[in-house]
């Protein structure tokens, strides 16, 4: 299988992709790293420890991750309107037993990367800074790391947290922008490909009446989640922005892709907006642009072959 680890803010759908990341059989999960994002960083990796305890799974290491920004200069925004002020749907669940493991996020990153060159995939669910502060750490870090998969951006639709901007970008577009241009193997899934995969009031139901592992808890979880899209989008669904992206991790052909530059805009009122510059036009001068590692930004996906897999499993 193929060796995967998890940066979260868990997160209701980051508590999906989770749990399907445990029951692919292509995928080794390596450890689990926190970030701030849906909530603060400290409720996240209680969180992420709560998960693996539901999920029996924990052998499992969590790492805790940044508390602050790259630049430590960006008030944090976490989205309780959305998961719940515990992230986890309002739930009040008793506090995990478990303890994270005596090393940073960005330490664990560096340290796994270096132990299995080339072969560790990061999936990335929540803003960036982990992987950015890896990158600062180990400068071989972008060749070591075998791919980073990003749930990420917003190409050529509005963004979530206002018209410019996608959540993840939004909490740290300084991280975002080296990550993209670090010369990684990065893939980035955006809100345009994320608001075509959405879990329907009738599959909730069909999860409700199921006996699969984890289909009662999420069902437990997710009514804020409903509601909070029924108000802002008016639509009967969720959806399905992390699990779709750990589903590009299992089976990247289920997505088609265009490669190109991809830079973040750090200022203004358009602070975190992903721009796509995938070389149609020659810019010879704007070296800022054209002289650019490139990335694989998600263009189009099997929306139906996802929700299946996420329903399956
Ligand atoms: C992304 O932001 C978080 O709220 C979600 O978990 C997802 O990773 C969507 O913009
Ligand atoms: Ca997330």
């Amino acid at each position: 299988p193929k060796k995967i680890i998890i940066d979260t803010d868990p997160g209701i759908d980051d508590a999906m992709a989770i749990f399907l990341a445990l029951q692919s059989p292509e995928l080794e999960v390596l450890g689990l790293t926190t970030i701030f994002g849906n909530v603060y960083t400290t409720l996240s990796t209680k969180n992420a420890l709560h998960l693996l305890e539901i999920a029996g799974r924990t052998d499992i290491p969590v790492a805790e991750g940044s508390h602050v920004t790259i630049t430590n200069g960006t008030k944090l925004r976490v989205a309780d309107f959305v998961h719940g002020n515990d992230g986890l749907g309002n739930q009040n669940f008793p506090p995990p037993n478990g303890k994270p493991i005596d090393q940073a996020a960005a330490v664990f990153l560096v340290e796994q990367a270096n132990l299995y060159p080339g072969e560790v995939t990061v999936v990335a669910l929540g803003p960036l800074t982990n992987i950015a502060l890896a990158l600062q750490l180990d400068s071989g870090f972008a060749k070591k790391i075998g791919k980073i998969i990003i749930l990420g951006g917003a190409f050529f639709v509005n963004g979530n947290v206002n018209p410019a901007a996608e959540a993840n970008i939004f909490g740290d577009p300084e991280a975002a922008d080296m990550v993209f241009i670090s010369g990684a193997d990065v893939i980035v899934v955006g809100l345009n490909v994320t608001h075509q995969v959405v879990l329907t009031e009738a599959d909730r139901d069909k999860l409700a009446r199921s006996n699969g592992k984890f289909a009662k808890y999420l069902c437990q979880i997710m009514d804020i989640y409903f509601s909070y899209h029924k108000d802002s989008y008016e639509i009967k669904g969720v959806y399905l922005h992390d699990p779709a992206t750990l589903i590009a991790a299992v089976d990247p052909t289920l997505f088609t892709y265009t490669e190109g530059v991809v830079r973040v805009q750090t200022t203004g009122i358009s602070r975190g907006l992903t721009i796509l510059y995938n070389k149609q036009k020659r810019f010879g001068e704007v070296s800022e642009w054209c002289d650019k590692p490139t990335v694989k930004v998600a263009i189009t996906v099997d929306a139906p072959a996802v929700v299946k897999l996420v329903m399956d499993r």
